[in-house]
């Protein structure tokens, strides 16, 4: 047996814990049926981190992460720590996780999966299949000045981007998009915002480097409604960290249900998996929680962090035989639980 894949789990709060677990239980599944093994640490994160006494991203995590060959995030977040200060949020502990590993840019995969019964009309959103890159480690999450004025009579945040930060997200989009149908849609508010007219100068300048990828610029509000009308028209779409986060839980309703998307954090130090959904209060310990998202996650850090591509491609088979079977959660219209909808799918391996 080879060395095993050393795995950093931070499972988070609210149904961060059952769809990690959920991830955890395909991995071993998936190492069994094509022969690597992952030795998981798991540690504190967000409110978890806090109901114990410590800040919401541990000195001891950001050394286990920064140590780990990749780290599964679960979800952070819960409405007891919603009125804190910044500094006793869970959220700024996410927002710390990404800083402290680099992971600049954020793929967010929409595949609208033909067992995926949804909200939306079929016939709009069938084979709809396109990747959000997001820009991760920048943008108005970080930039200063920011915070209350005294009093709160006011607060301000700054949308800020350098042409290092944009070139980088930027060549990797481009890059994926040769990968795939070679068509970026660069989303930003042009119209508006200097940092937007920064942003469209510089992924223009780069298009130059990639003749074979179709370029277009699209403003942020138009796309938010061109991804309801004809979400086909997209293949890869690269944006900023607001707008990526907006666009990004859109697509979850396209796919049919937020609980279903994946996504990977790239460039840094350690790759970061993390399904796009929050940690749900309303749903957790309920057995209720879609565990797709975190589990095609699990997947694409065996395809990005760990070259397994055939065991990726298995499990993503199985997520789409078990939810052509019928085997779905309450939001996708099914009965089944977390457990059982992981049971099916480690049995479809
Ligand atoms: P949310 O994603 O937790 O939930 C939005 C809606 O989607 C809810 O109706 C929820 O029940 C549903 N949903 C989400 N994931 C699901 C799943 N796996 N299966 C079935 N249904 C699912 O977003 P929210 O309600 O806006 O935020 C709740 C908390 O989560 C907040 O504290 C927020 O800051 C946090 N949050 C964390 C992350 C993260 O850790 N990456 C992402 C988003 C939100
Ligand atoms: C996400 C979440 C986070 C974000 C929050 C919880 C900090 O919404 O990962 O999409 O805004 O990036
Ligand atoms: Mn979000």
């Amino acid at each position: 047996m080879s060395t095993p894949f050393r795995i950093c789990l931070l499972p988070g709060d609210g149904i961060g814990p059952e769809v990690t677990e959920a991830a955890v239980r395909v991995l071993e599944a998936a190492g069994g049926r094509f022969g690597f093994t992952a030795a998981f640490s798991r540690h504190a994160m967000g409110g978890a981190a806090l109901r114990a006494g410590a800040p919401p991203f541990p000195e001891d995590t950001k050394q286990a992460a920064l140590a780990a060959q990749a780290v599964l995030l679960g979800a952070v977040g819960a409405p007891e720590f919603d009125a804190n200060p910044p500094e006793r949020k869970p959220e700024t502990g996410l927002l710390a996780l990404r800083k402290a590993l680099g992971c600049f840019a954020n793929l967010r995969p929409m595949l609208r999966l033909p067992g995926a019964v949804g909200p939306l009309r079929e016939e709009v959103v069938a084979g709809a299949d396109f990747l959000v890159v997001r820009e991760l480690t920048g943008g108005i999450y970080f930039g200063q000045p920011r915070g209350f004025a005294p009093g709160r009579s006011a607060a301000e945040n700054t949308l800020r981007y350098s042409v290092v930060e944009i070139e980088r997200v930027a060549r990797v989009a481009f890059g994926l998009a040769r990968g795939r149908r070679r068509r970026l849609t660069s989303v930003d508010k042009a119209n508006v915002l200097e940092s937007s007219q920064l942003w469209r100068q510089t992924v223009t300048r780069l298009a130059a480097e990639y003749p074979e990828v179709e370029l277009r610029h699209m403003y942020v509000d138009n796309c938010a409604m061109q991804l309801v009308l004809n979400p086909r028209q997209f293949d890869v779409i690269v944006t900023g960290n607001l707008f990526g986060d907006i666009l990004s839980d859109e697509a979850g309703a396209l796919a049919g249900s937020l609980g279903l998307l994946p996504s990977a954090s790239v460039g840094g130090a350690v790759d970061l998996y993390e399904p796009v959904h929050g940690s749900a209060p309303d749903l957790a310990g309920k057995d209720r929680a879609n565990p797709v998202g975190a589990i095609l996650s699990a997947a694409m850090m065996l395809r990005h962090t760990f070259r397994q591509e055939p065991a990726a491609a298995a499990i993503e088979a199985a997520v789409r035989r078990t939810l052509e079977a019928g085997t779905r959660t309450a939001d996708l219209g099914g009965s089944a639980g977390t457990r059982a909808v992981t049971d099916a799918i480690i049995a479809g391996l």
